[in-house]
């Protein structure tokens, strides 16, 4: 199969890239130099030269604080961009595999979201991703809604300034002997590699519709920062960060966690529990290291 992904040098698109190739897909990844999906001209003009049969679509503008204050640039690429995607490919006949978030739901439930929970975000991000999800439901009937969370991958987050949470913590653990990590946001930490595995899987198969990916179980950022120290045999003193320590300029959910409901009943599950992610992560971080000094 063609395979075209949008945002194709970013955190999630090279392992995105990596999974389908792995699987003897034929990938062309596709960066923000060759198209821009806010152009209905420029994803036609790209797409009719490419001609992909299934488009991963990772690209978003995904700064929670840069979307408050530009809502109509967010609008324009996570709404429109998305729309403009599921348009062409309608017209084309090719699959739609489309990044959603967990931010597209308050927090309020306090158990975990399924498919069917009713959105509601509290932010410029989470509305305009909705809106990119509504276009491509209602545009492209071969398509894939992924809402996933709380990203982290071996490639950079390039919106979001290099580092991902787990190498926050750590380049922090060196440079700090205590730190505060918030303990009242709750979410599943999901590794990018498992999510490129878990597209491959849908991409392979025609049950379209919409789906929560995200790993097993769920844990505060400060519960989170504890694994990470104490699987990588770090010492520092963590502490949960007082209430206010760290106010948030933009509301965000308190509480994202999601159900792979959809997966588990079409039996397409793939992830693992976020403590074994995680693991799974670091293993493969040590691995580079030692191949890097060797
Ligand atoms: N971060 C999280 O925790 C999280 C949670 C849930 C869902 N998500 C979703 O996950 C997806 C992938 O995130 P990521 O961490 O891989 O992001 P990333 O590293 O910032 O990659 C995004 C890619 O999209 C490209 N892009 C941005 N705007 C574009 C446009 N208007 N036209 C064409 N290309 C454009 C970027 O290119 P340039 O950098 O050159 O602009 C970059 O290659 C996003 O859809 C995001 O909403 C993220």
């Amino acid at each position: 199969m063609k395979v075209a992904v949008i945002g194709g040098n970013g955190q999630l698109g090279r392992d995105v890239n990596s999974a389908f190739a792995a699987e003897g897909h034929e990938v062309t990844a596709l960066t923000h130099q060759d198209l821009e999906i806010s152009s209905l001209e420029s994803v036609r003009t790209l797409f009719a030269a490419v001609r992909p049969e299934a488009v991963v679509n990772t690209a978003a503008f995904h700064h929670v604080e840069k979307c408050e204050a530009e809502p109509g640039l967010a609008f324009a690429i996570n709404g429109m961009g998305a729309r403009n995607i599921a348009l062409v490919t309608a017209e084309t006949g090719a699959t739609l595999l489309h990044i959603s978030t967990d931010y597209v739901f308050d927090g309020q439930k306090g158990t975990p979201y399924v498919e069917e929970d009713l959105p509601a975000p509290l932010n410029v991000y989470g509305n305009t991703k909705l809106s990119g999800e509504f276009f491509v439901r209602s545009t492209n009937p071969r398509h894939f809604v992924v809402r996933t969370s709380a990203i982290y991958g071996e490639s950079p987050c390039r919106a979001k300034g290099g580092l991902n949470f787990v190498e926050l913590m750590l380049k922090l653990s060196k440079e700090k002997t205590e730190l505060r990590v918030v303990d009242d946001e709750f979410v599943s930490p999901t590794p990018t590699a498992q999510i490129a595995k878990q597209l491959v899987a849908l991409g392979q198969s025609s049950d379209y519709g919409l789906y929560h990916a995200t790993t097993e179980g769920s844990c505060s950022w400060f519960e989170f920062a504890a694994a990470i120290f104490e699987l990588t045999n770090t010492r520092i003193r963590l502490e949960p960060a007082r209430p206010g320590e760290f106010p948030a300029k933009v509301p965000r959910p308190k509480y994202s966690v999601l159900e792979n409901q959809a997966l588990k009943s079409k039996s397409l599950n793939v992830f693992t529990h976020w403590k074994a992610g995680l693991e799974n992560y670091l293993a493969r971080r040590a691995q580079t290291a030692t191949l890097i000094s060797a």
